[in-house]
């Protein structure tokens, strides 16, 4: 039996996954293209040529997935919503069948007893908006809030806190940067647009949700960056690579400034992108909570590339996943307690809105699934969030990634995150041992809160 932890009262446990890794059904109900489904269908694009087309074919079987959410008792449920299936086109009126379906799933998790927590871009944009430029373009921030004054009118009256972006940073460097995600543009320091403009969308969706009455957060993909060694020359990279990974997409809203990009030759207009009153409009709706999406830390030492003030160093000596991420649970103490002393009374309560680790899971020969390098995993880093509360952090909840097995990006069906094994020639489920070790947790802090 798992031991429960000293957590606050109230503590929210939850479960995380996003439209275009689980729902496949991409052509059904009128729902469009996205930058997806074009770049998955560029050749070597995608590991073995996978498509997120059916994934875990959740669109149809959300009954089952939501019955096995109930299973762990859990608190909330963070998913995404697609986009295209709401404005297929990216501008007009919504697709009434698109709304449809995020309808029946929010009332299957309150019947559940499940609060959900949506999020309104996990990197599917619709395809149309990408040809006008994408993130690139300004105007894809005015889209995103008339989408989400769409969603918020039909949802909000059932769902009340709303995370705007996943993974801004993300999305920026493999999307547009780099050219390992959808939208698939190498731009490399040019991508700083990408950043601002879904920073704008993020202020412009939040002042819509607010208005309704709705919570506002913002889940950010963040990493505690250690120098490679105490050399003058390391730290100086590492405080680079920390101002592009973590503060970029963090200071903006909470302290209505970019951070200091100059070691990267870039200006506090980022490539130009930057209007008078934007910073204001970015910062003007408080968060109610920052997500922060934590997988690992990063170590930086000096630049081997001229066109970057950093490299990335291995960290040695520790365990690793299938996907090769270091596993260093007390980052994420480590990652919180930063945040704290960076921030002060401007940072929000915080919930862990991402954290999980790929294994190669597969059914042994009695049909069960065994994974206790997750069930460490996931006990490690929890540990690490209850060290991190005793230090005085305020966290809320913790949504690992993921319930179920699923379309890893890139990676295609390659990385498995699951607590749910899935079989994606049959759609067969499987809850693995992690999925009891994480049910019976929650039960048994439950149990201690309830005496
Ligand atoms: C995060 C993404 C999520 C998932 C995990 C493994 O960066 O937000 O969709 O792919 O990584």
């Amino acid at each position: 039996m798992p031991q429960p932890l000293d957590l606050p009262q109230g503590f929210r446990w939850g479960v995380s996954t996003a439209a275009y890794q689980i729902e496949g059904a991409v052509d059904e109900d009128g729902r469009g293209p996205s930058i997806w489904d074009t770049f998955a269908a560029r050749p070597g694009a995608v590991r073995d040529g996978h498509t997120g087309a059916v994934a875990c074919d959740h669109y149809h079987r959300y009954p089952e997935d939501v019955a096995l959410m109930q299973g762990l008792g859990l608190d909330g449920y963070r998913f995404s919503i697609a986009w295209p299936r709401i404005r297929p086109t990216g501008a007009g009126p919504a697709n009434p069948a698109g709304l449809d379906f995020y309808d029946r799933l929010v009332d299957g998790l309150l019947e559940a007893g499940i609060t959900p927590l949506p999020t309104l871009f996990h990197w599917d944009l619709p395809q149309a908006l990408e040809d006008g430029g994408g993130w690139l373009a300004r105007d894809t921030a005015y889209r995103f809030a008339e989408y989400t004054a769409l969603v918020a009118d039909r949802l909000g009256d059932r769902v009340p806190a709303w995370i705007t972006l996943n993974e801004p940073f993300v999305h920026m460097v493999y999307g547009y940067a780099m050219g390992i995600h959808a939208p698939g543009r190498a731009l490399m320091l040019d991508a700083l647009p990408a950043a601002h403009h879904q920073l704008l969308g993020h202020g412009l969706a939040a002042a819509v949700l607010r208005e309704r009455g709705l919570d506002v957060m913002i889940a950010n993909n963040l990493t505690p960056v250690r120098p490679a060694s105490s050399s003058e020359a390391d730290q100086a990279a590492a405080t680079a690579y920390d101002a592009l990974h973590n503060r970029l997409f963090t200071d903006p809203i909470l302290l209505g400034h970019y951070p200091d990009l100059s070691a990267f030759g870039v200006g506090p207009d980022l490539g130009g992108s930057v209007r008078d009153g934007d910073l204001k409009l970015i910062a003007a709706t408080p968060l109610d909570g920052l997500g922060v999406n934590y997988y690992n830390p990063t170590r930086i030492a000096t630049p081997t590339d001229p066109g970057l003030p950093f490299a990335e160093a291995p960290i040695e000596g520790v365990p690793r996943t299938a996907f090769d991420w270091p596993v260093v649970p007390d980052g994420l103490r480590e990652l919180l307690t930063g945040l704290r002393d960076r921030y002060g009374a401007a940072l929000p309560p915080v919930t862990i809105t991402e954290n999980g680790c790929s294994v190669a899971d597969e059914p042994g020969p009695d049909g069960t699934v065994s994974d206790p390098d997750r069930i460490a995993y996931l006990a490690g880093h929890l540990d690490a969030l209850a060290a991190a509360v005793a230090e005085g952090v305020d966290v809320r909840g913790y949504f690992t990634w993921s319930l179920l097995d699923n379309f890893e990006w890139a990676e295609g069906y390659h990385q498995r995150f699951g607590l749910v094994h899935v079989d994606f020639e049959t759609q067969r489920r499987t809850p693995k041992a992690s999925y009891a070790w994480y049910r019976d947790l929650i039960r048994a802090h439950r149990a201690l809160q309830e005496r």
